[in-house]
Protein backbone atom coordinates (compact mmCIF):
# COMPACT_ATOMS: atom_id res chain seq x y z
CA UNK A 1 0.00 0.00 0.00
CA UNK A 2 1.21 3.33 -0.92
CA UNK A 3 2.21 5.81 2.06
CA UNK A 4 0.33 9.21 2.46
CA UNK A 5 2.42 11.71 -0.06
CA UNK A 6 3.03 14.31 3.25
CA UNK A 7 3.45 11.86 5.63
CA UNK A 8 6.13 13.37 8.63
CA UNK A 9 6.19 16.85 7.12
CA UNK A 10 6.20 20.06 8.87
CA UNK A 11 4.34 22.68 6.62
CA UNK A 12 3.92 26.44 7.22
CA UNK A 13 1.68 28.12 5.47
CA UNK A 14 0.73 31.42 5.04
CA UNK A 15 -3.15 33.38 4.09
CA UNK A 16 -4.13 30.21 5.72
CA UNK A 17 -7.62 31.65 6.88
CA UNK A 18 -8.25 32.37 3.08
CA UNK A 19 -10.17 30.73 0.79
CA UNK A 20 -6.96 28.54 -0.82
CA UNK A 21 -5.42 28.10 2.13
CA UNK A 22 -8.25 26.64 4.46
CA UNK A 23 -8.34 23.79 1.56
CA UNK A 24 -4.64 23.58 1.12
CA UNK A 25 -4.25 23.17 4.48
CA UNK A 26 -7.07 20.54 5.23
CA UNK A 27 -5.76 18.69 2.05
CA UNK A 28 -2.06 18.75 2.71
CA UNK A 29 -2.82 17.60 6.55
CA UNK A 30 -5.35 14.53 5.10
CA UNK A 31 -2.01 13.71 2.70
CA UNK A 32 -0.35 13.70 6.73
CA UNK A 33 1.33 16.82 6.88
CA UNK A 34 1.53 18.69 10.22
CA UNK A 35 0.61 22.24 9.25
CA UNK A 36 1.22 25.87 10.94
CA UNK A 37 -1.20 28.00 9.47
CA UNK A 38 -0.13 31.68 9.11
CA UNK A 39 -2.50 34.27 8.60
CA UNK A 40 -2.76 38.46 9.51
CA UNK A 41 -6.38 37.25 10.66
CA UNK A 42 -6.42 35.42 13.64
CA UNK A 43 -10.07 34.19 13.74
CA UNK A 44 -9.53 32.92 9.94
CA UNK A 45 -6.75 31.08 10.72
CA UNK A 46 -8.06 29.39 13.45
CA UNK A 47 -10.97 28.14 11.28
CA UNK A 48 -8.52 26.38 9.13
CA UNK A 49 -6.96 24.78 12.18
CA UNK A 50 -10.43 23.96 13.21
CA UNK A 51 -11.28 22.07 10.13
CA UNK A 52 -8.10 20.70 9.78
CA UNK A 53 -8.75 19.23 13.45
CA UNK A 54 -11.89 17.84 12.24
CA UNK A 55 -10.22 15.99 9.07
CA UNK A 56 -8.23 14.39 11.65
CA UNK A 57 -5.32 16.27 10.67
CA UNK A 58 -2.30 18.45 12.96
CA UNK A 59 -2.28 21.91 13.12
CA UNK A 60 -1.98 24.85 15.20
CA UNK A 61 -2.43 29.34 14.00
CA UNK A 62 0.27 31.72 14.19
CA UNK A 63 -0.24 35.31 13.86
CA UNK A 64 1.98 36.59 10.83
CA UNK A 65 2.07 39.89 8.99
CA UNK A 66 3.64 38.20 5.68
CA UNK A 67 5.31 41.87 4.94
CA UNK A 68 7.45 42.07 7.73
CA UNK A 69 10.85 39.73 8.00
CA UNK A 70 10.90 39.11 11.62
CA UNK A 71 6.90 37.69 11.49
CA UNK A 72 8.42 34.90 9.40
CA UNK A 73 10.82 34.28 11.45
CA UNK A 74 8.57 33.65 14.28
CA UNK A 75 6.04 31.78 12.16
CA UNK A 76 8.97 29.52 11.23
CA UNK A 77 10.64 28.81 14.83
CA UNK A 78 7.16 27.98 15.83
CA UNK A 79 6.80 25.48 13.23
CA UNK A 80 10.08 23.53 14.06
CA UNK A 81 9.49 23.94 17.92
CA UNK A 82 6.04 22.29 17.30
CA UNK A 83 6.13 20.10 14.66
CA UNK A 84 10.50 19.69 13.66
CA UNK A 85 12.87 21.45 10.93
CA UNK A 86 10.41 22.48 8.20
CA UNK A 87 9.94 20.78 4.57
CA UNK A 88 7.78 22.98 3.25
CA UNK A 89 7.02 26.83 2.83
CA UNK A 90 3.59 27.56 1.13
CA UNK A 91 3.61 31.00 0.61
CA UNK A 92 -0.40 31.68 -0.45
CA UNK A 93 -1.31 35.68 1.24
CA UNK A 94 -2.03 38.17 -1.58
CA UNK A 95 -4.64 40.64 -2.28
CA UNK A 96 -6.62 41.88 -6.01
CA UNK A 97 -7.69 45.34 -5.57
CA UNK A 98 -8.95 45.96 -8.86
CA UNK A 99 -8.03 49.52 -9.46
CA UNK A 100 -7.58 51.10 -13.19
CA UNK A 101 -3.81 52.40 -13.68
CA UNK A 102 -4.63 55.81 -13.87
CA UNK A 103 -6.69 55.50 -10.45
CA UNK A 104 -4.01 53.63 -8.94
CA UNK A 105 -2.16 55.56 -5.89
CA UNK A 106 1.55 54.83 -5.41
CA UNK A 107 -0.43 53.37 -1.92
CA UNK A 108 -1.75 50.98 -3.27
CA UNK A 109 0.81 49.81 -5.61
CA UNK A 110 3.16 49.14 -2.94
CA UNK A 111 0.47 47.97 -0.80
CA UNK A 112 -0.14 44.82 -3.77
CA UNK A 113 3.76 44.73 -4.32
CA UNK A 114 4.40 44.24 -0.33
CA UNK A 115 2.10 41.75 0.46
CA UNK A 116 2.18 39.35 -2.81
CA UNK A 117 5.65 39.94 -3.83
CA UNK A 118 8.10 41.10 -0.92
CA UNK A 119 6.47 38.57 0.97
CA UNK A 120 7.56 35.92 -1.47
CA UNK A 121 11.22 37.34 -1.46
CA UNK A 122 11.42 37.32 2.57
CA UNK A 123 9.54 33.90 3.00
CA UNK A 124 11.82 32.12 0.62
CA UNK A 125 14.80 33.39 2.15
CA UNK A 126 13.83 32.61 5.90
CA UNK A 127 12.81 29.41 4.62
CA UNK A 128 15.61 28.64 2.07
CA UNK A 129 18.70 29.58 5.39
CA UNK A 130 16.75 26.96 7.65
CA UNK A 131 16.96 24.08 4.08
CA UNK A 132 20.18 24.33 2.71
CA UNK A 133 22.33 23.16 5.71
CA UNK A 134 19.57 20.34 6.02
CA UNK A 135 20.01 20.19 2.17
CA UNK A 136 15.83 19.15 1.42
CA UNK A 137 13.10 21.34 1.31
CA UNK A 138 10.55 23.02 -0.86
CA UNK A 139 9.16 26.51 -1.22
CA UNK A 140 5.95 26.55 -2.96
CA UNK A 141 4.39 30.16 -4.01
CA UNK A 142 1.03 30.92 -5.47
CA UNK A 143 1.17 32.87 -9.02
CA UNK A 144 -1.14 33.56 -11.41
CA UNK A 145 -1.82 33.31 -15.05
CA UNK A 146 -2.31 36.64 -14.92
CA UNK A 147 0.91 37.54 -14.19
CA UNK A 148 1.35 35.84 -17.77
CA UNK A 149 -1.68 37.15 -19.76
CA UNK A 150 -2.57 40.35 -17.87
CA UNK A 151 -5.87 41.33 -16.71
CA UNK A 152 -7.71 44.57 -16.84
CA UNK A 153 -7.65 46.77 -13.19
CA UNK A 154 -4.92 44.63 -12.56
CA UNK A 155 -1.47 46.11 -13.57
CA UNK A 156 0.33 45.94 -9.87
CA UNK A 157 -1.64 42.17 -9.23
CA UNK A 158 0.08 41.01 -12.61
CA UNK A 159 3.17 42.74 -12.07
CA UNK A 160 3.57 41.22 -9.02
CA UNK A 161 2.50 37.81 -10.00
CA UNK A 162 4.73 37.61 -13.51
CA UNK A 163 7.08 38.50 -10.17
CA UNK A 164 7.00 35.91 -8.16
CA UNK A 165 7.96 33.56 -11.30
CA UNK A 166 10.96 35.44 -12.26
CA UNK A 167 12.00 35.47 -8.68
CA UNK A 168 11.23 31.58 -8.52
CA UNK A 169 13.18 30.95 -11.71
CA UNK A 170 16.13 33.04 -10.49
CA UNK A 171 16.45 31.00 -7.03
CA UNK A 172 15.72 27.86 -8.49
CA UNK A 173 19.32 28.17 -10.52
CA UNK A 174 21.11 29.02 -7.26
CA UNK A 175 19.62 26.08 -5.88
CA UNK A 176 20.35 23.61 -8.53
CA UNK A 177 23.18 21.81 -6.64
CA UNK A 178 21.03 20.84 -3.93
CA UNK A 179 17.99 18.93 -2.72
CA UNK A 180 16.21 22.56 -2.28
CA UNK A 181 13.43 23.58 -4.53
CA UNK A 182 11.62 26.37 -5.19
CA UNK A 183 8.21 26.35 -7.33
CA UNK A 184 5.13 28.68 -8.35
CA UNK A 185 1.86 27.72 -9.55
CA UNK A 186 -1.47 29.37 -10.42
CA UNK A 187 -4.63 27.65 -9.61
CA UNK A 188 -7.12 29.64 -12.31
CA UNK A 189 -10.10 31.85 -11.12
CA UNK A 190 -11.37 30.07 -8.04
CA UNK A 191 -14.30 31.56 -6.33
CA UNK A 192 -12.98 32.85 -2.81
CA UNK A 193 -13.12 36.56 -1.38
CA UNK A 194 -10.47 37.72 -3.32
CA UNK A 195 -11.64 36.85 -6.35
CA UNK A 196 -14.98 38.62 -5.81
CA UNK A 197 -13.81 41.86 -5.08
CA UNK A 198 -14.74 44.41 -7.67
CA UNK A 199 -17.51 42.33 -8.77
CA UNK A 200 -21.35 42.61 -8.25
CA UNK A 201 -23.13 39.23 -7.40
CA UNK A 202 -24.72 39.05 -10.95
CA UNK A 203 -21.11 39.69 -12.37
CA UNK A 204 -20.26 36.06 -10.20
CA UNK A 205 -23.28 34.28 -10.76
CA UNK A 206 -22.48 34.98 -14.94
CA UNK A 207 -18.82 34.01 -14.99
CA UNK A 208 -19.63 31.07 -12.77
CA UNK A 209 -22.73 29.70 -15.14
CA UNK A 210 -20.07 29.91 -17.66
CA UNK A 211 -17.69 27.96 -16.29
CA UNK A 212 -14.30 30.10 -16.15
CA UNK A 213 -14.05 29.40 -12.22
CA UNK A 214 -13.05 27.10 -10.22
CA UNK A 215 -13.68 26.20 -6.71
CA UNK A 216 -11.32 26.42 -3.99
CA UNK A 217 -10.86 22.97 -3.62
CA UNK A 218 -10.35 22.24 -7.25
CA UNK A 219 -5.88 22.56 -7.26
CA UNK A 220 -5.64 20.89 -3.56
CA UNK A 221 -4.37 17.68 -5.57
CA UNK A 222 -1.56 19.64 -7.22
CA UNK A 223 -0.76 21.48 -4.65
CA UNK A 224 -0.25 18.28 -2.30
CA UNK A 225 1.87 16.68 -5.53
CA UNK A 226 4.05 19.98 -5.67
CA UNK A 227 4.39 19.81 -2.01
CA UNK A 228 5.55 16.58 -2.19
CA UNK A 229 9.03 14.45 -2.89
CA UNK A 230 6.67 13.50 -5.84
CA UNK A 231 7.40 16.48 -7.39
CA UNK A 232 11.54 16.39 -7.79
CA UNK A 233 12.22 16.88 -10.73
CA UNK A 234 10.57 20.41 -10.62
CA UNK A 235 12.74 23.22 -9.78
CA UNK A 236 12.11 27.13 -10.88
CA UNK A 237 8.53 25.53 -12.52
CA UNK A 238 5.38 28.01 -13.03
CA UNK A 239 2.76 25.28 -13.13
CA UNK A 240 -1.01 26.50 -14.10
CA UNK A 241 -4.62 26.25 -15.41
CA UNK A 242 -6.02 29.09 -16.46
CA UNK A 243 -9.60 28.39 -18.20
CA UNK A 244 -9.49 31.94 -19.72
CA UNK A 245 -7.09 30.11 -22.25
N1 LIG B 1 -8.93 33.22 -6.04
C1 LIG B 1 -8.38 33.30 -7.25
O1 LIG B 1 -9.05 33.44 -8.27
C2 LIG B 1 -6.88 33.21 -7.39
C3 LIG B 1 -6.35 32.89 -8.65
C4 LIG B 1 -4.96 32.83 -8.80
C5 LIG B 1 -4.15 33.09 -7.70
N2 LIG B 1 -4.70 33.39 -6.51
C6 LIG B 1 -3.81 33.68 -5.39
O2 LIG B 1 -4.10 32.78 -4.34
C7 LIG B 1 -3.75 33.38 -3.10
C8 LIG B 1 -4.88 33.22 -2.11
O3 LIG B 1 -6.02 33.81 -2.63
P1 LIG B 1 -7.50 33.52 -2.08
O4 LIG B 1 -8.33 33.55 -3.27
O5 LIG B 1 -7.50 32.37 -1.18
O6 LIG B 1 -7.74 34.90 -1.28
P2 LIG B 1 -8.41 35.19 0.13
O7 LIG B 1 -8.68 36.65 0.14
O8 LIG B 1 -9.52 34.24 0.38
O9 LIG B 1 -7.23 34.84 1.16
C9 LIG B 1 -6.11 35.67 1.34
C10 LIG B 1 -5.63 35.50 2.77
O10 LIG B 1 -4.43 36.29 2.96
C11 LIG B 1 -4.51 36.86 4.25
N3 LIG B 1 -3.64 38.04 4.36
C12 LIG B 1 -3.87 39.29 3.89
N4 LIG B 1 -2.87 40.11 4.23
C13 LIG B 1 -1.98 39.38 4.94
C14 LIG B 1 -0.75 39.66 5.57
N5 LIG B 1 -0.21 40.90 5.53
N6 LIG B 1 -0.10 38.67 6.20
C15 LIG B 1 -0.64 37.41 6.26
N7 LIG B 1 -1.80 37.09 5.68
C16 LIG B 1 -2.47 38.05 5.02
C17 LIG B 1 -5.98 37.21 4.43
O11 LIG B 1 -6.32 37.42 5.80
C18 LIG B 1 -6.65 35.99 3.81
O12 LIG B 1 -6.90 34.99 4.76
C19 LIG B 1 -3.38 34.84 -3.41
O13 LIG B 1 -1.96 34.96 -3.50
C20 LIG B 1 -3.98 35.05 -4.77
O14 LIG B 1 -3.34 36.06 -5.50
C21 LIG B 1 -6.04 33.46 -6.31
Amino acid sequence: MQAKLLEGKVVAMTGGGGGLGRCYGVAMARAGAAVAVADIDTDAAQATVDAITAAGGRAFAVRTDVTRAADFEHLLDQAEARYGPLDVLLNIAGMFPRVALVDMTEETWDAVIALNLRSVYLGARAAIRRMLPRDRGIVLSTASGTGIRGQPKGSAYSASKAGIIGFTRAVSLELKDTNVRINCFGPGATDTPLWRVGKSEEDAKRLLAAGYVYQPDDFSSVVVFLASDLSWPLNGEFISRDLHR
